[in-house]
């Protein structure tokens, strides 16, 4: 027997490290060393590794309603969760879609815009628009979505639909040229195009990759010159990863879908929505079937999912959380500034990211602080932090103490 693990080149790499027990922001591992998870355990964990609320309230729903069909029925804990939802959320997006992680949030997403036009009997709208090197999941759709640009999908790129890519913008000039050609492909071709599709403010998977929300701005408004509608794909930033309950909260223009997914249950369970807009919806009620929206997974809406989901959101509004966010972002900005021998410096709230010379000396900076006790992932020539919200100041100055060393 041999687990096959994700992202992983079998034949390479170290054998993975057995972590039996979680508190907090550390982890555990088989000779009881301790270490801080530094990512959120792949950017889902907000409030801590095993939470005692969180457990407890998974625990009792267990023991209520464990699972139950989604089609035909409904529960409790998914209408409380999207009743709670909704308070933060613009008031436009009022239809919730579950589904179970970011990927099919954004299959969903995509298929819903899609057949939002066919519906309208719009024909011949199959081009996605995207921001140049965006990253939206690994199903095929998710993977067409963010297109050729991605450093991960190239050897499924003969199967990706049609895609038009913005050019990520690294300065103010290159916004003003962005948008331009934009325009100009909008003005060939915005018939043919049935979403805009981005991750706001924040390209996570490209390596945190930061731009601002003015450019976004200009971006949906010139989209929606053509009602395309918009997509944000909040699976990373939702939840105040960038200091706001969403990215969008610092955005003029709200999107007409967002997909959340990864924080929202806390770490401790799948679970993921896509969030539409009741022009969206309203395409798909007819009295033909076929016009409705014919997708669906086994554990939709899972009760014990929701349950967590619903105790991560009422623990993430107390002040001490709201309190250690601030604290963290302010930790994040002043650290960075100290950091020597490194490049393209940035943050937004509680994530910070840098650039340092090579791909190998990252590598390398990882592995001396794994040593020494902290969880740390590069993309590439960038390494970033992005913690819990119950990481200490004090944590966190240890961290970029033991960067600065390691630098
Ligand atoms: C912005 C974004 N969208 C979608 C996904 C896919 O989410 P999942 O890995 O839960 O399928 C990710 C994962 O990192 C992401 O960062």
């Amino acid at each position: 027997m041999k687990i096959w693990h994700p992202f992983t080149q079998e034949k390479t790499a170290d054998a993975p490290l057995k972590i039996i027990r979680g508190e907090g922001v550390y982890l555990f591992d088989e000779r009881r060393k301790r270490y801080l998870d530094m990512i959120s355990s792949w950017w889902t964990n907000l409030l801590g590794h095993a939470h005692g609320e969180i457990a407890e309230a998974i625990y009792w729903q267990a023991s209520t309603l464990e699972h139950l069909i989604f089609a035909g029925f409904t529960h409790d804990p998914a209408e409380q969760l999207c009743q709670n939802l909704s308070k933060f959320l613009p008031k436009t997006l009022e239809y919730f879609f579950f589904s179970d992680d970011g990927s099919t949030a954004v299959e969903v997403a995509i298929k819903m815009a899609y057949q939002y036009f066919a519906n309208l009997n719009n024909e011949n709208r199959n081009i996605y628009i995207n921001l140049a090197g965006g990253y939206h999941g690994d199903t095929l759709g998710a993977m067409s979505a963010a297109g050729n640009h991605s450093a991960y999908h190239g050897t499924f790129s003969e199967f990706f639909f049609e895609t038009f890519s913005i050019d990520f913008p690294q300065s103010p000039e290159d916004e003003v040229a962005a948008l331009e050609k934009l325009e100009k492909f909008l003005k060939q071709n915005s018939e043919r195009v049935c979403a805009l599709i981005l991750e706001p403010l924040v390209q996570g998977a490209a390596g945190m990759k930061m731009y601002r929300a003015e450019f976004l701005d200009r971006v949906v408004r010139e989209v929606r010159r053509y009602g395309i509608p918009t997509i944000f794909d909040e699976v990373m930033t939702g939840f105040y990863r960038t200091g706001t309950m969403f990215a969008m909260d610092q955005c003029a223009e709200k999107p007409d879908i967002v997909c959340l997914s990864k924080g929202i249950t806390g770490g401790f369970l799948p679970l993921a929505l896509t969030v539409v807009s009741r022009e969206i919806y309203g395409a798909f009620l007819s009295d033909d079937c076929k016009k409705a929206f014919i997708h669906g997974h086994s554990y939709t809406a899972n009760p014990l999912a929701c349950a967590a989901a619903i105790k991560t959101m009422e623990i993430l509004q107390r002040q001490e959380i709201q309190q250690n966010i601030r604290t963290i972002s302010e930790i994040h900005r002043k650290s960075l500034q100290s950091l020597d021998n490194v490049s393209q410096k940035r943050d937004r709230g509680t994530i910070a990211a840098f650039a340092v010379e090579s791909v190998e000396k990252a590598k390398a900076i990882t592995k001396n602080m794994f040593q020494e006790g902290i969880i740390i992932r590069p993309i590439g020539q960038n390494i970033y932090l992005l913690p819990p919200y119950c990481t200490t100041a004090e944590n966190l100055e240890y961290v970029y103490e033991k960067l600065k060393q390691y630098l």
